[in-house]
């Protein structure tokens, strides 16, 4: 609904800033604004600044005006936030259209209608009716306050008896069909849910909106959902949502679990940030959903093979709407537990420890690319290769793109073949061979120390870099030693094997350093023995351009181009192909990325 900018004017006029950042942020008179520790991100020193419009961070670059605090303090869509306002300010927003007005009454209705069931059903659960239930919560270890906080309940045994209680309210059994908690059967409304613990599903804003009603115990289907209704829908809502992005404010963590009981004990456990899909898969709308109160959510799933599926294809869908600001982690349970068991039989400190070692997104999906992949051959690990490049492609941020593609090859040179040739198939990601981190794999020293390895095991390589890498800038101590001496190696012919060059080092004084450069377990897949040629160069000039930078690169690029123009001789024209392919290394796969990093 588009609001007229006057109006937004006159609200934002009304609206003392100082006032309304005070209910979250103590603040102290600076000057003519006021400063406060931002809300936005842990801060111990002040560096939140209020105005008379607005308000501006200078640690986190937060900046907007009363409608965008509410939006980000709160959680709050524009309309929402508008809405708060002015009915703080006294003003009334301008009505929309009466199609839209009716479609707003009709839903507040059936928000109120989702409400007294939800009442009807807590009632009945604390009604000799509802005692096994009760148990059988008590049991599972929540909390009276928990099963309160939450609005559990007990369907009673169907036949009606949900119509009965409501009729009294004046609720009608159509609008609870339109409310999804009846059915039509040829023999008229039937009750949906009976026999059943119930779960009441809730909007961001904290509304009503449906229900899943669990079973006592073993049963089939466990969980029975309602159905899409007007307010529902499966795809775009995340069960606990309105709960978290409260606790998010107060410092939570934004993590999404798999169940309503995970939920549920998660938040009993102080982890307040918890939320779970609707027995779905994470769908697009519902990563919108998770951004709009967390740039960086945790997604948190099974230590089983089902569980590395559901990481990749929720991967596969966060993908292309990565940007730099929004992003993901992923965490793996133990096999065998859910947040609810974990935490029943270990305690909150078991579940700390999972959302400690969640990886970022760039991390985990490396692993997950690899599991289960044999990659001895060089097909595939070409085919492994590709995928990586195929994954990074499709992130639509450009730049982000070309950072992902940049650091899932480094890992992918730097590994070189697992051990056993295989990683483990079912096996949490940091179990498998490929998975090893590779330590410091952005460090300079760690780049040209892969990258001198692929020379120092394939010598015949040396004269087809010299050049490049006589004029490369390399960190003080053994990369740069190790250079002087391949640089200025008596007569080196194409035919020196690595043995004799590695004897030639020793008797220079070079034998430490020549065991750093060589050092297992992270040498990088050029350094094989057995690579083929083409892998051999691709390797050497990932981490050569890493190491020169781009913007070194084209400058030498275009200073080789007029030379070869100039004077096209071999030696010029070879030295261009040299660098368009160091170039091309660097940012492969990204039409702007030379520009972009
Ligand atoms: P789980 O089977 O893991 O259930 O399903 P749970 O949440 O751990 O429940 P408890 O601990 O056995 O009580 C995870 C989620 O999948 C959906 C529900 O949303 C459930 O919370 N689900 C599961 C269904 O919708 N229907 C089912 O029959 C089962
Ligand atoms: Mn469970």
């Amino acid at each position: 609904m588009a609001l007229p900018p006057q109006f937004l004017d006159e609200l934002r006029a009304r609206t003392s800033m100082q006032a309304l950042v005070s209910r979250k942020v103590r603040l102290l008179k600076s000057g003519r604004q006021w400063k406060g520790c931002c809300p936005f991100h842990g801060e111990k020193t002040p560096s939140f600044y209020v105005y008379d419009d607005g308000f501006h961070c200078f640690g986190c670059g937060a900046h907007g005006d009363a409608i965008s605090f509410v939006m980000r303090a709160d959680g709050a869509s524009f309309i929402e936030a508008v809405e708060r306002l002015a009915g703080e300010a006294g003003l009334s927003v301008p009505k929309p259209t009466p199609e839209v007005a009716a479609r707003e009454a009709r839903a507040r209705d059936l928000h109120g209608v989702l409400d007294a069931a939800q009442a009807a059903f807590t009632r009945r659960l604390h009604l000799p009716e509802g005692r096994q239930a009760l148990d059988y919560l008590l049991r599972r270890g929540l909390t009276p306050d928990t099963i309160a906080g939450f609005g559990l309940g007990w369907s009673g045994a169907g036949r009606g008896a949900l119509a009965a209680d409501l009729r009294e309210l004046g609720i009608e059994p159509a609008q609870l069909l339109e409310a999804g908690l009846m059915q039509e059967r040829e023999k008229g409304l039937v009750d949906l849910f009976f026999n059943r613990v119930m779960f009441p599903i809730h909007d961001r804003r904290g509304r009503g909106i449906s229900f899943g009603g669990r079973i006592l115990g073993d049963g089939q289907p466990k969980y029975v959902n309602g159905p899409e209704t007007a307010l529902f829908s499966k795809r775009r809502q995340l069960y606990g949502l309105h709960l978290a992005r409260e606790g998010v404010f107060r410092g939570a963590r934004l993590v999404a679990v798999e169940g309503y009981m995970d939920v549920i004990a998660l938040h009993q456990a102080g982890f307040t940030g918890a939320v779970a899909p609707l027995g779905t898969a994470l769908t697009t709308e519902q990563l919108e959903a998770l951004w709009a109160v967390s740039p960086e959510p945790v997604l948190c799933f099974d230590g089983d093979a089902a569980g590395a599926r559901a990481a990749a294809r929720a991967a596969e869908v966060a993908l292309p709407m990565l940007t730099p600001e929004r992003t993901l982690r992923l965490a793996t349970l133990p096999a065998g537990e859910d947040p609810d068991t974990l935490i029943g039989k270990q305690g909150q400190g078991a579940f700390e420890a999972v959302l400690g070692a969640a990886k970022p997104l760039a991390e985990a999906l490396y692993t997950l690319l690899a599991e289960g992949r044999r990659l001895t051959s060089p097909e595939e690990r070409a085919g492994f290769r590709k995928r990586l490049s195929e994954a990074a492609a499709r992130i639509e941020d450009k730049a982000l793109g070309a950072e992902y593609r940049r650091a899932l090859l480094d890992r992918f040179f730097a590994e070189g073949r697992p051990r056993n040739g295989r990683a483990t198939p079912g096996t949490s990601p940091r179990a498998g061979p490929i998975a090893r981190p590779v330590p410091g794999a952005n460090a300079r020293s760690d780049q040209a120390r892969a990258m001198l390895a692929c020379l120092l095991r394939h010598p015949w390589f040396i004269q087809e870099v010299e050049e490049a890498l006589g004029l490369l800038e390399l960190p003080p101590g053994p990369a740069s030693a190790l250079r002087d001496h391949i640089l200025h190696m008596p007569g080196h012919d194409s035919a020196l094997a690595a043995e004799a060059l590695h004897a030639q080092l020793g008797s220079a004084g070079l034998g430490r350093e020549l065991a750093w450069a060589l050092a297992a377990p992270a040498l990088p897949a050029g350094a094989r023995n057995g690579a083929q040629p083409a892998e051999i160069s691709e390797c050497f000039w990932h981490f050569f351009s890493r190491l020169k930078g781009s913007e070194a690169l084209q400058a030498d690029l275009s200073a080789a181009r007029r030379e070869a123009e100039q004077a096209p001789t071999a030696e010029a024209l070879r030295r261009v192909t040299l660098l368009k392919e160091a170039l091309d290394a660097y940012g492969r796969g990204d039409p702007t990325g030379v520009e972009a990093v």
